[in-house]
């Protein structure tokens, strides 16, 4: 595939496409953060609404460190997992007293926190700080399977590894946090697990599973 060609489609697709999310609205990193924190085990029509109350009752970092767990948990309930957000506070706390409330900005950093994955310090690291970052999580795994014809297993963890790699060679350097929003919401809106709208596909001439006829046998994943 050509490398630049791919990355100018995709991010150019993604400026023109991207849905209009709260949490887009601007690039404050504590807010990217309560985002992903959200979005890990939620769809994105549930978090909308939560998020926004959130973002209310605590806009700033320091707020949700200095609030009570009873707050925090009212704040969550029905999202479920609610040990996303104790561990958000607990990481938000020790961002306030040892980093003086600034999110820190490399990957080295940022996943010594609590609750803070690959995923999660990829998608902070590239959409609120601009560093060619990946992050990976089954939406993106789905989209780069295809594309670059990868069959390894996804339910697999080291299969993540690879996917970090490819995306190290493959990111923008211009615009990473376009880049990687550009995979999830490819993958949300047109690379979908079933029909995918191959036709609708801004990379489809550089998808080595579309030119084989391959998009509905990948990715592969097994049961876990
Ligand atoms: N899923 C995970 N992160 C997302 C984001 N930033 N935008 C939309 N969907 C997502």
């Amino acid at each position: 595939i050509n490398i630049n060609e791919f990355r100018s489609n995709l991010v150019t697709w993604f400026y023109q496409n991207q849905r209009e999310l709260p949490w887009r609205e601007n690039k404050d990193p504590y807010r990217v953060w309560v985002s992903e924190i959200m979005l890990q085990q939620t769809r994105v029509d549930t978090v909308i609404p939560y998020y926004l109350n959130f973002m209310r009752q605590f806009p700033e970092l320091e707020n949700l460190a200095e609030a009570s767990e009873d707050e925090i948990l009212k704040a969550w309930e029905g999202l479920g997992y609610y040990s996303r957000v104790r561990n958000l506070q607990t990481a938000v706390r020790e961002v306030v007293s040892h980093y003086n409330g600034v999110v820190p900005d490399t990957r080295e950093e940022i996943s010594n926190l609590k609750g803070v994955g690959p995923y999660t310090a990829g998608a902070i690291l590239s959409i609120a700080y601009d560093k060619a970052e990946p992050a990976v999580d089954g939406n993106v795994m789905r989209v780069l399977s295809r594309v670059l014809v990868i069959d390894e297993d996804i339910a697999k963890v080291k299969t993540r590894k690879t996917f970090e790699r490819e995306l190290y060679e493959l990111i923008d350097p211009e615009d990473p946090s376009a880049f990687n929003q550009g995979l999830m919401e490819l993958g949300a809106l047109v690379c979908t697990p079933t029909s995918p709208g191959c036709l609708l596909c801004p990379v489809q001439s550089h998808c080595g599973a579309y030119h084989q006829g391959l998009q509905n046998q990948l990715p592969v994943k097994t049961k876990k």
